[in-house]
């Protein structure tokens, strides 16, 4: 393989959230790379420097790639078999529309193009989340179209960045997991990540399919602590306790941890939903189904949580919704991010919107894409025009635009000082002695007038 300054040229195939990531932090880490997708007005969007979609920190390293030179984007595989050394195939896999299972057509689309053009020892790299067997398939149809044959070697390299942090993650990994079936594929994937390997990040290396299996274990690990105190949520909900401070209580046990034990509405986006529930699908398929059952436990209270949330503002509300105004904060699945996909913020603010409530939307980055997706709903420029006159406001996404928004300037606009705090992200006391209602999933009901009980001293003394 011949050298450039930092030693390979590479090639990133799919320019979504994952890839123009990839493509950006790997020019940033001096490598020539060559970012791939079919939609050609992405192609011109990032070749000018501009992101079709909102990550911090992305965009600057987008355009420093693309003025030193080192990054450019195409729509051309023959360019890219031409050019690359390493080939990153980082394109969706969605769920199917008609079932539960991974949509690969992306995949296979992109095995299908650049196979045949792949003349020369090279590393294709498959970086998506994938059923376990993927890649030991894709492997195979990759040698028998490469006119290189098994010179065109297959590796699995699962991405675990999350967004909102896609610069960082890609930079910084805590682990790099290399599925490789030669020595020859494990040096070159260390070549690639010398930098993050000499910075500390951990080197696992793996078969194919425990490299595989790795990205869905880890997505259906976190998936999993969600749901576990949403559902110790619901039982505080039953028990007039308080799941804030029972995870308070959980994270403070190392061997718990305290990450990913926020309660509230739960998980959306475009990883941990259809991640599950395509986990479960090939596993059920492969006779292994009993083993991920509690998957579909993991998934029922997810979605329970979204519902409890619409019960939430009814009770708020007075007993009906019809014709209640609500104002909701938020529509991005989470923070730092425009990705509306499942998100539960919005798939709330419609329920609410189908039985009967006048819904009015605020985000700071994600209004057109949910305006596109939900044209029913009301939509306003700021979180105050968010409030105006309503008779409950829902905080559903915790930007940190709300959770540091003041209690008096909002109840000086609304209707009547209700507030559901979705996310668990207020500062509650703050809200009560600003005369707002304040309603939490799992969590005792607080009238503004209410002394503070006796948990919330336990709070303080503990420091949450
Ligand atoms: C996830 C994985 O974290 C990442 O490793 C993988 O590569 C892709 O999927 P992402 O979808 O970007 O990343 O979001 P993440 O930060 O994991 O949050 C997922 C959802 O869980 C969000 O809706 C968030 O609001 C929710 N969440 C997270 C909780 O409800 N409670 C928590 O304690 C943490």
């Amino acid at each position: 393989m011949s050298g450039t300054a930092a030693g390979l040229r590479l090639t990133v195939l799919g320019a979504g959230y994952l890839g123009v990531a990839h493509a950006a932090c790997l020019a940033e880490l001096g490598f020539d790379v060559l970012g791939v997708d079919t939609d050609a007005g992405r192609v011109s969007a990032l070749s000018a420097g501009n992101l079709p979609f909102f990550e911090p920190r992305l965009e600057p390293l987008l355009r420093r790639g693309l003025e030193s030179g080192r990054l450019r984007f195409t729509t051309s595989y023959a360019e890219a078999a031409r050019f690359g050394e390493v080939h990153f195939m980082c394109v969706g896999t969605p769920q199917r529309a008609d079932s539960p299972e991974a949509d690969l057509s992306q995949l296979e689309a992109c095995v299908s193009a650049l196979g045949p053009l792949l003349e020369v020892p090279c590393l294709v790299v498959g970086k998506s989340t994938v059923p376990v067997g993927t890649a030991a398939a894709l492997a195979g149809k990759l040698a028998r179209l490469a006119p290189a044959g098994p010179a065109a070697e297959l590796a699995w390299n699962p991405e675990f960045l999350r967004e909102g942090h896609a610069v960082d993650d890609t930079l910084r990994p805590d682990r790099i997991v290399a599925g490789v079936q030669s020595r020859h594929a494990e040096a070159v994937l260390r070549r690639v990540y010398a930098a993050p390997l000499a910075a500390g990040s951990q080197f696992f290396v793996t078969d194919l399919a425990t490299a595989e299996l790795a990205k869905a274990a880890a997505n259906s690990f976190l998936a999993t602590k969600i749901s576990f105190i949403n559902a110790m949520s619901e039982l505080c909900g039953a028990a007039g306790a308080d799941v804030a401070v029972l995870a308070g209580i959980l994270g403070a046990d190392p061997r718990i941890g305290g990450a990913f034990l926020r309660p509230g509405l739960g998980f959306g986006g475009g990883c941990l939903p259809k991640d599950i529930r395509a986990f479960l699908a090939s596993a059920d398929q492969a006779g292994t189904g009993e083993s991920l059952a509690f998957l579909r436990e993991v998934d029922a209270i997810n979605t329970r949580c979204r519902a409890r949330m619409v019960d939430l503002a009814r009770d708020l509300a007075g007993g009906s919704l019809a014709g209640t105004v609500i104002g909701v904060l938020g529509a991005a699945f989470k923070p730092d991010s425009d990705d509306i996909r499942d998100s539960p913020a919005l798939d709330v603010a419609a329920a609410l919107h189908d039985l009967g409530a006048r819904v009015t939307v605020y985000d700071p980055v994600a209004l057109d894409k949910a305006r596109q997706a939900h044209p029913e709903l009301g939509y306003a420029g700021s979180a105050v025009e968010a409030a105006a006159d309503a008779d409950v406001l829902l905080l559903l996404t915790e930007w940190r635009e709300f959770t540091e928004a003041d209690p008096e300037i909002l109840g000086k606009v609304v209707a009547r000082r209700n507030i559901a705090d979705g996310r668990n992200a207020l500062d509650e006391e703050a809200w009560l002695r600003a005369g707002w209602d304040y309603r939490a999933l799992g969590r005792p009901y607080r009238a503004a007038t209410s002394q503070p009980g006796p948990e919330l001293f336990a709070r303080a003394d503990r420091g949450i």
